[in-house]
């Protein structure tokens, strides 16, 4: 029997190898697939094999987490509970792809994933991976051992002579790739501690960043970014440069208490420059193009969206039409934005469109050719009748 390992390379994801190993007497396929956690990857494989992996799959998909998950939700303005740009939540829908097609590859009956039993990335694994393939078994340790803490899992790892990876003293819960870094526990568990300004891997704390504000052009076509500072840049670079030219300048931290599919609300700090970066100009040029009921509509779009994908339905049959609804807002949104960093603030300082629906010729007080100012009246009457015939109903009851 096969299982297939939803591999990190971290503590929990080694014990997980010789832990499975013992009590599912299976042979351990680990699976590494790189949405961009970054250095962590370099010395994967060997620790894989050294905690007893038989075989180690690593699968770089960066390309397609740009292009299939963080555009179409860009695209779509998803942002959770106003402030979290679901970094985290987007990549396990494809990591979960990716085990499946391994686990075919290999004819591994059972998928095991690290993910603890009161958060929201079993949630995604597990619903991901039935929504591909039904007959998969999960095996989920968090949920079944009782290895309480980071020193049970090290004392069994000892026990079972496997190599205990050598990370710094992990103080927070960390995930990391191209869009983000996701920091939680620790002290930040206490909503009234301000995150320790040493906290943060890719952004420069705000009170560090430069003195001096910065420009960064971003054009789009169709609601997609394809250039920053007027050069034509492939997503996955496109991305890196923006979270180098926001991260200097302070921007993309976001601290949150939010509400968790499973019912607890849990503190989460995190960093997403190119992120916070590519919303901010893509709603600028959304001003610009979309007309008003579309863009009404598309508010409403963008909260579902957000609680889709956060919630684990990533290949649901709604986010699908909902991603039909999108792709048509978006054939306008093309043009540039120009925007001003400073200090962890983002400002918009420009953007223009040839699909722009602003024209200052109609909203000049100069000449009436669009627009008769007489139309206006009868206009007021009609738009204000309601309230003018409830004022008149209670006219006469006071004269009653
Ligand atoms: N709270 C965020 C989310 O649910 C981040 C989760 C981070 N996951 C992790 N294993 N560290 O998307
Ligand atoms: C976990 O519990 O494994 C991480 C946090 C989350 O999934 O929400």
């Amino acid at each position: 029997e096969k299982v297939v390992l939803a591999y990190s390379g971290g503590l929990d994801t080694s014990v997980i190898i010789p832990w499975l190993k013992e009590n599912y007497e299976c042979e351990i396929i680990a699976a590494c697939i790189d949405v961009g956690q970054g250095e962590e990857l370099k010395y994967i494989k060997d620790k894989a094999l050294a905690s007893g992996a038989s075989k180690v799959y690593i699968e770089d998909v960066k390309e397609e987490f740009v292009k299939d998950y963080i555009f179409p939700t860009l695209k779509a303005g998803a942002v959770y509970e106003g402030k979290y740009l679901l970094g985290t939540s987007m990549a396990r829908p494809l990591i979960a792809k990716k085990l499946v097609e391994i686990a075919h590859k290999e004819g591994a009956k059972a998928i095991a994933h690290g993910a603890t039993g009161k958060g929201n990335d079993q949630v995604r694994f597990e619903v991901s991976i039935h929504a591909l393939d039904p007959s998969i078994k999960i095996i989920a340790p968090w949920r079944i051992w009782d290895l309480k803490s980071r020193e049970d899992e090290i004392d069994y790892a000892k026990k079972k002579g496997i190599p205990i990876p050598v990370t710094k003293e992990k103080i927070y819960s960390v995930d990391n790739n191209l869009w983000h870094v996701s920091h939680e526990g620790g002290d930040l568990e206490d909503p009234w501690n301000e995150p320790k300004s040493d906290l943060y891997n890719i952004i420069t704390p705000p009170d560090k960043a430069p003195d001096k504000p910065e420009y960064v052009l971003i054009e789009f076509e169709k609601g997609i970014p394809v250039k920053v500072n007027g050069k034509a840049l492939e997503p996955v670079k496109l991305i890196e440069e923006l979270n180098v030219i926001a991260g200097r300048n302070g921007v993309g931290i976001a601290d949150i208490v939010e509400n968790r599919l499973v019912g607890m609300k849990s503190r989460g700090v995190y960093e997403t420059p190119a992120g916070t970066l590519l919303h901010a100009a893509h709603k600028e040029l959304e001003y610009l193009v979309l007309d008003k009921e579309t863009m009404r509509f598309k508010d409403l779009v963008s909260q579902k969206y957000a609680d889709l994908v956060y919630n684990g339905l990533w290949f649901s049959s709604l986010k699908a039409a909902l991603d039909a609804f999108v792709e048509e807002t978006q054939k306008n949104v093309t043009g540039v934005v120009r925007l001003k960093l400073y200090k962890g603030n983002v400002i918009n300082a420009g953007a223009k469109s040839p699909y722009s629906l602003y024209n200052e010729e109609f909203v000049t007080f100069g000449k009436d050719e669009v627009y008769n100012q007489k139309d206006a009246e009868g206009f007021i009457n009609l738009f204000g009748l309601s309230l003018k015939i409830k004022a008149l109903m209670e006219m006469e009851r006071k004269d009653m």
